[in-house]
């Protein structure tokens, strides 16, 4: 178990509580922050797009290739930020990730 914060479009902030084994999509859905996840995490919708900030995302893996194709496609996208938050599992490393909802969501 650990921590993540939570950045919303507003800018407030909040820590939620992570667990290991769930993804971060389902981390922020279950935690209530609005997350359309349209395709249930099969990395085809893009809405559930994030920015991933802090110490911590340099413990994230490298975004697959099909990730890395959608992300792409979005406007908002920034290189070596953006992720799409089902395809990362949470794992005791990533403890204390920020993560910045964006407009796709
Ligand atoms: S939930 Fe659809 S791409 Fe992540």
């Amino acid at each position: 178990m650990g921590t993540i914060n939570v950045k919303d479009l507003q800018g407030a902030e909040v820590k939620v509580q992570a667990v290991e084994g769930y993804s971060l999509m389902e981390l922020l859905r279950d935690n209530g922050f609005e997350m359309a996840a349209i395709c249930g995490g099969a990395c085809i919708c893009g809405t559930c797009h994030v920015y991933v900030r802090g110490e911590n995302a340099r413990h994230l893996p490298e975004p697959a290739y099909d990730e890395a194709e959608l992300l792409e496609t979005k406007p908002d996208y920034i290189e070596g930020v953006s992720r799409l938050a089902c395809q990362i599992n949470y794992a005791e490393e990533l403890d204390g990730l920020t993560l910045e909802l964006t407009e796709d969501n």
